[in-house]
């Protein structure tokens, strides 16, 4: 008795990449009509599977050895230090961005990087990019290697297949992939960036580095829109997530992650966008309040990100509401933070921002989540409310609780010894108690 092997059919959406087991005119996700497509999924046969089960074997926790993951460094230590050390091998990496921030850049910097030694060999799959505009790119970065190879290519089995059975002088160390939303697999019908084409060659690339046990870099665009198979719905699938961020316009980027098998999140790297490259930028708080001019609205905090503690610069400007509702509108600030403490402000001090508009800025993209901010975020508030300056070379650290108390914060003494380091001598700390006294001490009489 034998049986055949029947292919399952699903329906895809080609717009959004829904999927569902029967046909219909409209999606029933993005309301498009016509766009779903009949596709056949290939069943595995079911011998295979039995076999797969019987070798399925728990193993004692005891017997578990824990090997530490072989890292290729980068030799760019911002970027080692937000991977936790550099890169581990057969890692799947993706590295968020807009476009234009410098994703191609950076990575061609670290292929540039590891292709130094005699022995790596790295291959960047460019989608977005003839081999030529890749090769003015190196131009320019001053790259001249014999070991990087480039591959214009976006049909993902192709790939695959070329990675996985190369020539004998043939493996890279490394593999890069620019970008995910160019890339396509045929078995499916959608186009090139949708959900399920991002998904499903994401899954592809996942397999060959484990199988290869080589890194694989994918780069993926966010969109201003928030675009449906950007970044975000890869985040679970990878294995670490990076995000390079900055203000366009500016030249700081900001490389932080989101997620990492290997590693804490904690870390941030910092780069400037120069003629040649990015560089890395070794004293963050002198980069990020390079351009601070002390006016009203500018305060300065030192946060903790990861070992280190930077000065950043927060800005606020306040404007009377001309209608019924007053907007918040904020860069690099928790929302919900500023609400709660404009309430703080509002009741506690008795600011009546409820007839404000506010905007808030961190300056040079820096995205603020440490608590100890909260003090220099209300004295900036105060400052720009009354129109006077926060005294010179003041450092305001301390999270302010509902009932307008300050609170320790965490590792006060090296926040306080970086802030001394760059001249900022008058700390106003969680010692000071009440958010009141603080903001009186804050300002110039
Ligand atoms: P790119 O790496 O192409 O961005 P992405 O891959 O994230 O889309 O970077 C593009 C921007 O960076 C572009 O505006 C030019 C600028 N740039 C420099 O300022 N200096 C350089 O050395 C390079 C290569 C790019
Ligand atoms: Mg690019």
């Amino acid at each position: 008795m034998g049986f055949t092997m029947k292919d399952d059919t699903i329906f895809v959406c080609t717009n959004c990449g829904a999927e569902s087991l029967k046909w219909s005119g409209r999606c029933f996700v993005c309301g498009e009509w016509n766009t779903m497509q009949q596709v056949e999924v290939p069943r595995s046969p079911k011998g295979e599977r039995q076999k797969i089960e019987s070798e399925i074997k728990p193993e004692k926790l005891k017997d578990i050895k824990i090997t530490k993951e072989q890292r290729i460094s980068t030799e760019i230590s911002e970027f080692d230090r937000v991977l936790g050390g550099g890169i581990v091998l057969g890692a799947l990496i993706l590295l968020g961005g807009e476009p234009g921030i410098g994703k191609s850049t950076l990575l061609l910097q670290i292929a540039a990087s590891i292709a130094k030694s005699k022995n790596n060999m790295v291959l960047y799959v460019s989608g977005e990019e003839s081999a030529k505009q890749l090769k003015m790119r190196a131009d320019r970065l001053n790259i001249d290697s014999d070991n990087i190879y480039l591959l214009p290519e976006t049909n993902i089995d192709s790939i695959i297949q070329f990675t996985s059975s190369p020539l004998p002088s043939f493996t890279p160390s490394l593999i890069i992939i620019d970008s995910i939303q160019t890339m396509y697999d045929e078995n499916y019908p959608s186009t090139p960036g949708s959900l399920v084409q991002v998904r499903e060659c994401a899954i592809k690339l996942k397999d060959l580095a484990k199988t290869s046990n080589i890194p694989i870099f994918i780069v993926g665009h966010v969109t201003k829109e928030g675009a449906v198979a950007g970044p975000k719905t890869l985040e679970h699938l990878v294995d670490v997530v990076l995000y390079l961020e900055g203000e366009r316009f500016q030249d700081l980027r900001i490389l932080h992650g989101v997620k990492n098998r290997f590693g804490a999140i904690e870390e941030v790297g910092v780069f400037q966008m120069q003629d040649r490259g990015l560089s890395e930028v070794k004293t963050p708080s002198r980069a990020f309040l390079e351009e601070r001019m002390e006016m009203p609205g500018s305060a300065v905090t030192s946060i903790l990100s990861g070992t280190r503690a930077f000065l950043v610069e927060i800005q606020t400007l306040i404007s009377k509401t001309p209608y019924g509702y007053p907007k918040r509108i904020v860069s690099g600030f928790d929302f919900k933070r500023l609400d709660l403490l404009l309430a703080v402000l509002q009741k506690r001090i008795g600011l009546p921002l409820s007839m404000y508009d506010v905007y808030v800025n961190i300056v040079g993209g820096m995205k603020i989540e440490d608590r100890a901010a909260d003090l220099a975020l209300c004295a900036s508030i105060f400052s720009i409310f009354n129109n006077k300056q926060i005294r010179p070379k003041t450092v305001l650290i301390g999270e302010v609780g509902l009932s307008g108390e300050l609170r320790t914060v965490g590792q006060l003494n090296k926040r306080v010894k970086e802030a001394k380091a760059l001249g900022f001598d008058n700390v106003i700390g969680p010692e000071v108690k009440t958010l009141d006294k603080a903001l009186k001490l804050a300002i110039e009489e």
